[in-house]
């Protein structure tokens, strides 16, 4: 199904005050978003799951302070339930309510398409772990090795929030 955004760009500040302008990603943009997802991410993304994003089989926002890059977020859906597929901030904007807002905008774009949204996300990401339990997501199960890492493999948690 071809998403609908909302009106763009739609705008935010965070609770730490930081002003947030949000938009679709554009072919354009992808070295950059690729560049940041490198510095947050031990296994990041290759380019062809971007490309996915402008041919309607992904959804990917973006998150711009004053026109610099600072976050961006990517799901999918059908039949009712969504996935959150990635969501990255940069280093230097985190703990500022970025990764929230990003996670709110993602909420209230697959609300009309979904009731469920499930994600995974490595054993060893505590901090991404302590935001979705902040942001009500709860465990469902686990994948065994579902994760590349330097060594070998790792769990993937499956987590889960309803809409
Ligand atoms: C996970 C991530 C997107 C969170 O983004 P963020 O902008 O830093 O998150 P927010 O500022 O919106 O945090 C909201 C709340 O989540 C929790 N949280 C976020 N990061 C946390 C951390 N490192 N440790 C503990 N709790 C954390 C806190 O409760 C926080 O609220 P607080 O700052 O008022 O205490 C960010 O850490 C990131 O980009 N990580 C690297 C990429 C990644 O691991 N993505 C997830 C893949 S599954």
């Amino acid at each position: 199904m071809t998403l609908t955004p909302h009106p763009s760009p739609s705008r935010v500040t965070t609770a730490t005050g930081l002003e947030l302008t949000f938009r679709p990603l554009a072919s354009a943009d992808i070295e950059v978003v690729m560049a940041l997802e490198k510095q947050v991410q031990s296994h990041p993304w290759r380019r062809s799951s971007y490309d996915d994003c402008l041919t309607g089989r992904h959804h990917c926002w973006l998150a711009e302070h004053r026109g610099q890059l600072v976050g961006f977020v990517v799901v999918t859906w059908a039949a009712g339930d969504a996935e959150l597929l990635n969501i990255a901030v940069a280093p230097n904007r985190q703990r500022q309510g970025v990764g929230q807002a990003l996670l709110d905008l993602m909420l209230a774009q697959v609300k009309p398409f979904a009731s469920m949204v499930f994600l995974e996300v490595r054993v060893s990401n505590h901090s991404a772990i302590a935001f979705y339990e902040r942001e009500q997501f709860f465990e469902l199960g686990q994948r065994p090795n579902y994760y590349p890492t330097a060594r070998g493999r790792e769990d993937a948690l499956i987590l889960a929030r309803q809409l």
